[in-house]
């Protein structure tokens, strides 16, 4: 069997890895055209950071994982396609700021169509909206040609960043819809559940019909994301009675109708999906006339952006009122730890309100490059004479980082933030030196014994 995957990212990536990994008999091509990307894939300096990950490429690479740019080839030869490129917000046109656009998928799809030679399991991995499947389909069929067949599967992905190889190798559940009502559909499924079945019991491979299965990836998403605006939104009151946010969660989540995974409270969740997926959701409800179903589910994103927004002014207010050629520490710059994916993460808009603010920001994030912070501040490393950018310093060093900051501010819960020398950072800032765990990872009672004054989320 020869299988294919258009989109090398994040998720095309690891999940094809690990197709590759526990199939040996499985040829597996991941097919990209972004020739950078594929470089990278094919050399030690992975384009994503996943702890794990390098072991699994390895042990597959070039015995029957393989990367490339030749997508056209690579559709002609594969039995299953599975499409994983991106499907970010809408930024024009109608939909615009809410509904997914869907052109790189459109763009799929065609390509399927004009290069297959015979029969092929088209696998939505990407997160579509509801009904996708049906546009999907239309295109194949309106481009089809005599001995070409296609069936249409929604086999979504549910790994999360930072724990990729964990996720995949030990899902929770694999979710497969197709057309279960005819028996082309059927075959099809079966053939995508055996593929799993190599490595995921049986019982844990779910299958429903289509709409079910690309809805409940949104669904998913929603709810999870659900669960940290509602811990945030409760983080605020806390602020104001003494209540210890972490406390009260572990409280709810002892109870198991609750359970305890996902109320952490945080300066707000980021990353590529919950924002786009529940946008998409709200958009979805909209069209369908379901107006007070669109403003529940877009709540959920209001309150994130209020907790981000209340981070930074947090900042603000405590140092003075104003922040004004101040230098602020940010430690952490990705949306969560262990990954190097900066997409939605929190720290930007902090980043980016400090700065309106005029502060000067010495940032260190273990796995983010300096350009790709640059980029997301919407800010250039050097001014046009090629004098370095005033306001903004990356440092590799947190301790040269935090080495005169007014204020140090915890953004990531990178491990190797707990361990630092808490001692000799308070030496080296301006007093009174203030510490904003936007984590609330860190042992704050030992930081005020220090001499640190201690801000955190929800106490
Ligand atoms: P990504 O941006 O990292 O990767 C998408 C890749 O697709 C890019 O490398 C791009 O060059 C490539 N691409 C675009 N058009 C192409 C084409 N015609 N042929 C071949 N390649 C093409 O995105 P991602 O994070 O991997 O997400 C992909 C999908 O998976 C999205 O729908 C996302 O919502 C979903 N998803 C993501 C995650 C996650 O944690 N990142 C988890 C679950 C689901
Ligand atoms: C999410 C879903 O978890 C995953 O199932 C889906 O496939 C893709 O989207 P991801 O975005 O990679 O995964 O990471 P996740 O662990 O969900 O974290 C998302 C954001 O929420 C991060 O910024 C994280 O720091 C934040 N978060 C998470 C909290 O603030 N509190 C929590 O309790 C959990």
């Amino acid at each position: 069997m020869k299988i294919c995957c258009l989109g090398a990212g994040y998720v095309g990536g690891p999940t094809m890895a690990m197709i590759a990994y526990k199939c040996p008999d499985i040829t597996v091509t991941v097919a990209d055209i972004n020739e950078a990307r594929i470089n990278a894939w094919n050399s030690d300096e992975l384009p994503v950071f996943e702890p794990g990950l390098d072991d699994v490429v390895s042990a597959a690479r070039g015995r029957n994982l393989f990367f490339t740019t030749d997508k056209n080839k690579a559709i002609k030869e594969a039995d299953i396609i599975f499409v994983s490129v991106g499907t970010p917000t809408k930024t024009y046109g109608s939909g615009a700021g809410k509904a997914a656009d869907l052109k790189y998928i459109e763009l799929c799809a065609r390509d399927i169509a004009e290069f297959s030679e015979g029969p092929k399991i088209v696998v939505e991995k990407s997160t579509l909206p509801v009904r996708t499947a049906e546009g999907l389909k239309t295109v194949l069929k309106a481009n089809s040609r005599p001995g070409l067949e296609f069936q249409v599967l929604s086999n979504p992905e549910f790994l999360a960043e930072g724990t990729a190889i964990d996720d995949l190798n030990d899902p929770d559940r694999v979710l497969i819809g197709g057309e279960e009502e005819t028996e082309a559909g059927r075959k099809a499924i079966a053939t995508l559940v055996d593929v799993y079945a190599n490595w995921v019991p049986r019982e844990r491979i779910l299958t429903t019909n289509l709409w079910s299965s690309e809805l409940s990836k949104l669904v998913a998403n929603a709810f999870l994301a659900q669960r940290i605006s509602s811990i945030n939104s409760i983080s605020a009151l806390c602020e104001r009675t003494e209540a210890n946010v972490d406390q009260v969660a572990y409280a709810i989540g002892q109870d198991s109708r609750i359970g305890p995974k996902f109320l952490k409270a945080s300066v707000g969740f980021g990353g590529s999906c919950f924002q786009k997926d529940i946008l998409n959701l709200v958009y979805l409800c909209e069209h369908f006339g379901l107006p007070d179903v669109a403003a529940y589910w877009e709540q959920v994103i209001i309150m994130n952006d209020w907790q981000k927004r209340r981070f930074s002014q947090k900042i603000v207010n405590t140092l003075f009122n104003t922040v004004n050629g101040k230098r602020i520490a940010m430690l952490g710059f990705a949306f969560k730890k262990d990954t190097n994916d900066t997409r939605e993460t929190a720290a930007m808009y902090v980043g980016r309100d400090l700065l309106d603010e005029q502060a000067v920001l010495a940032i260190h994030d273990p796995k983010v490059s300096p350009d790709q912070i640059f980029y997301d501040l919407k800010e250039k490393p050097t001014d046009a004479e090629g004098k370095p950018n005033k306001q903004i310093e990356i440092c590799e060093d947190p301790y040269v980082a935090t080495q005169k900051a007014h204020g140090l501010a915890i953004l990531t819960e990178w491990d190797s933030f707990k361990d630092l020398d808490f001692e000799k950072i308070y030496e080296n800032m301006y007093k009174p030196a203030f510490v904003f765990d936007g984590r609330n990872i860190l042992d704050h009672e030992k930081l005020r014994k220090i001499g640190f004054e201690v801000f955190a989320i929800g106490r």
